[in-house]
């Protein structure tokens, strides 16, 4: 008999989560059936996206007190009775914060070896290759329509989304501005090729700020954080200006958002704000990868992981994403 654990929604968060609001359970395996196979996890996400739902309805339907928290995972087939999981195949999927799962193939794909050699690993499926980094080049690309010479702006740029669109803008010809949360985080930006890195903790008033990095003012705005930042950007953004808005993160834990105060500059400067849930992209995400992994195989893209060590440790690791502890795609090594 295998058992496994998983991490369970235990109650609502109210505010920044805290670790008694999620529950780790152990569990017998049910006996595998017929066109099913037996997934060990390998690794799992965090994702400042799951936070939304862990209190209501989002982009998916709100998570149910009880449910296994959901993420990315990668994971080795373990035994198989589906053709479609050959046993010792290396597997991704959203596979939840557990140890091991039964799957009958749906929503599971096996890592092409072509596409994940080298430079490029397998952990990259869930990161690089996977939803973080598919938001920043769908994002940039269909909303943020970036052109030769533009001025582009990122918030969150640590984190992978804000890496990559920001290596992504820069590939495209444009001067790349990132917003960080520490001194390490900014001299990270400066390596991986953005012009500016400020760290908007220690400087003071962030629109002036802005003003003086981009003197011109912003053509692209990429947002993942929402609130004062954004307002920020709205007021240094150039006539026919575009806010990608990718994510909130400083509103994810407050049922009163600030907001956006500053709306005039939409119309005095013609801008374009629009969101995107990456998802709707899926029939193009062959493609992206494809580029992606071509830039990355020419030392073009890069990207940074940080693996916490234990399924024990997922809480913890998630709420560690709203205080700027996280540095990078952060995963958790489970077995
Ligand atoms: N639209 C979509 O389809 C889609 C898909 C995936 C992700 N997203 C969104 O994209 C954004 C980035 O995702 P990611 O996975 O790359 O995560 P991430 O940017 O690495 O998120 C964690 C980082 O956010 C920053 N942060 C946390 N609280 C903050 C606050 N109150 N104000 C400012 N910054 C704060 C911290 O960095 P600092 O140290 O720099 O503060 C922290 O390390 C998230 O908002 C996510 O929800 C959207």
């Amino acid at each position: 008999m295998t058992t496994f654990k998983r991490w369970v929604l235990a109650k609502r968060p109210d505010g920044v989560p805290s670790t008694d609001d999620f529950r780790l359970e152990q569990s017998a395996l049910p006996e595998l059936q017929d066109g099913q196979a037996l997934i060990r996890v390998d690794h799992i996400s965090v994702d400042p996206g799951m936070r939304s739902r862990l209190s209501g309805d989002s982009y998916a339907p709100a998570l149910d007190i009880g449910a296994t928290i959901e993420s990315a995972g990668i994971g080795k087939v373990i035994t198989s009775h589906n053709a479609k999981l050959k046993e010792g195949a290396l597997v991704w999927g959203g596979f939840g914060w557990q140890s091991h799962l039964l799957s009958d193939g749906r929503g599971v794909q096996a890592l092409d070896p072509k596409l994940y050699q080298g430079k490029i690993k397998p952990t990259s499926a869930i990161g690089l290759f996977g939803i973080p980094g598919l938001t920043a080049f769908f994002g940039l690309f269909e909303i943020g329509k970036p052109k030769q010479g533009n001025t582009v702006v990122i918030s969150s740029a640590a984190g992978t989304v804000g890496a990559t669109a920001g290596q992504i803008a820069k590939l495209q010809g444009c001067t790349v501005i990132g917003l960080a949360g520490s001194d390490a985080k900014c001299a990270y930006l400066k390596e991986i090729g953005f012009d500016i890195a400020i760290n908007y903790k220690t400087a003071g008033d962030l629109t002036a700020a802005l003003k003086e990095a981009a003197p011109k003012g912003i053509d692209i705005y990429f947002d993942n954080v929402g609130g004062e930042t954004l307002d920020a950007a709205i007021l240094n953004m150039r006539k026919n200006g575009r806010i990608v808005v990718s994510g909130q993160i400083s509103e994810y834990n407050t049922r009163t958002p600030r907001g956006i105060r500053h709306t005039l500059p939409f119309i005095t400067q013609r801008l374009k704000m629009e969101g995107l849930v990456v998802y709707d992209f899926s029939v193009q995400f062959g493609e992206a990868r494809q580029q992606m992994a071509e830039w990355v195989n020419e030392g073009k893209l890069t990207y940074r992981e940080e693996i916490i060590e234990g399924l024990e440790q997922t809480p913890q690791a998630f709420i560690g994403l709203f205080s700027g502890e996280s540095f990078g795609r952060r995963l958790v090594h489970v077995s």
